[in-house]
């Protein structure tokens, strides 16, 4: 583990604080620290990131908003059964998990909810900075694992939650991550926050399957300059996002960051879309099949299929894990704005930076290096949890 022990400890506040992502970054935080495994997944305990002064996982202090209730020992037991979890992991870590459960509020807006969009951001944003508080936290990440959203429609529509938590981020002077879909920084009263804000912040869609392959494949396919004519594919899965996906409004906002994967790497968008069906049986297991249809020399038809077989919350929660740490390193050194550094795990990534994994690799182990020299203190002023920035 790669920091020293007189440095703070930092919050990371789970928007979905319940689910089976969240649920499996808290368990495996608390696995690794205790040294019960190694931290297989996690890009930021490789040698790249020694010298990059991140938070230790033992230094990282978990809270969250979720919609209910279930408490997260619980949910952990649960996903022992369903095998995303080895077994007598989350017994040996109830301690943490209990801990992590006290410090979970209530989100929303739930059916029925009254509060208008200030009253829920202002009671969100005071959950964050109470947290901050009691634990006496210089800086905590925002970071949203929630439930996909369908696409909001046209300005008028209501503000979409993600987006209600990114402003309640904001205004407690956090820097944020978006691991899903949902809007969130992205819908435009956020946007112009944020720029105002100066805080750093990353997303969105964590890149952990089929589009992780992708990201490989399609910068292959430009480099061997073959001939992609279509790519297809078709994801199974279960869980609690098998069912959010199986909104076709939902369904769409993760298509677009996949296709967007085709599109960046080999300049034109081929034939061929995306299905994702919802399979409950499946649980956290996904199955992603992809089909190419692509000409070699002389025109020669060719097809190259993959099988991806993952267990999407281990896929996941490493990747949480790294962006929780690098977003608060960025965050203390005075980053500000779009983390573009941080494409190689999104799908549809903020900012500038390329689209190609091995590149995206290249630029993260720069950030790295960036980090390395940045002095905490250099940080230029930015919003304290008592500042309001709207
Ligand atoms: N697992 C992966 O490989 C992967 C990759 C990329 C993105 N994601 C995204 O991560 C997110 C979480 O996935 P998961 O498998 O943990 O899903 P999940 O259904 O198990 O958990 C989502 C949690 O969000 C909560 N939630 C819903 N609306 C909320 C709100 N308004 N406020 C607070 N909490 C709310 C739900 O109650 C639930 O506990 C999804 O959006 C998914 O698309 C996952």
């Amino acid at each position: 583990m790669s920091a020293s022990l007189s440095r703070p400890r930092v919050g990371v506040w789970l928007i979905g604080a319940r689910g089976s992502v969240a649920t499996t970054v808290v368990t495996g935080c608390a696995a690794i620290t205790a040294g019960l495994h190694p931290p297989t997944g996690m890009v930021t305990e490789t040698p790249a990131f020694t010298d990059s002064a991140l938070p230790a996982l033992s230094d990282l202090v978990f809270g969250g908003h979720d919609t209910v209730d279930c408490p997260l020992p619980k949910r952990a037991e649960t996903l022992t059964a369903g095998g995303v979890l080895p077994p007598g992991t989350a017994t040996a870590v109830a301690a943490e998990l209990a801990a992590a459960d006290r410090e979970i509020r209530p989100g929303g807006p739930t059916p029925g909810d009254t509060r208008s969009e200030a009253e829920l951001i202002t009671a969100f944003a005071d959950d964050i900075r109470d947290f901050m508080h009691r634990h006496e936290l210089e800086r905590a990440v925002v970071v949203n694992v929630a439930s996909t959203e369908p696409a909001s429609h046209g300005p008028d529509a209501p503000l979409p939650a993600s987006t209600l938590y990114a402003l309640a981020a904001l205004r407690t002077g956090c820097p944020y991550v978006n691991f899903t879909p949902s809007e969130g920084m992205h819908h435009p009263v956020a946007a112009r926050e944020a720029e105002r804000s100066g805080l750093p912040y990353a997303g969105r869609d964590g890149k952990t399957g089929q589009t992780l392959l992708r990201a490989v494949l399609g910068p292959m396919f430009a480099q061997r300059a073959l001939n992609v004519r279509a790519w297809s594919g078709t994801n199974l899965l279960g869980g609690g996002d098998g069912a959010a996906l199986a909104d076709p409004a939902a369904a769409a906002a993760k298509n677009a960051g996949k296709e967007r994967v085709l599109a960046d790497t080999l300049g034109t968008v081929p034939e061929g879309e995306v299905h994702i069906d919802d399979v409950p049986a499946l649980g956290d297991w996904k199955t992603a099949w992809d089909h190419i249809a692509f000409d070699g020399f002389l025109g020669t038809r060719m097809i190259l299929q993959t099988i991806w077989q993952g267990c999407d919350s281990t896929l996941a929660a490493p990747l949480v894990l790294d962006l929780a740490r690098l977003t608060a390193r960025a965050h203390e050194a005075g980053l500000t704005g779009p983390l573009g550094e941080l494409g190689f795990y999104f799908k549809d990534p903020v900012g500038e930076g390329p689209a190609a994994l091995g590149e995206q690799y290249a630029t993260l182990t720069g950030f790295a290096e960036r980090l390395a020299s940045a002095n905490p203190d250099d940080s230029a002023p930015r919003p304290g949890p008592d500042e309001e920035t709207q």
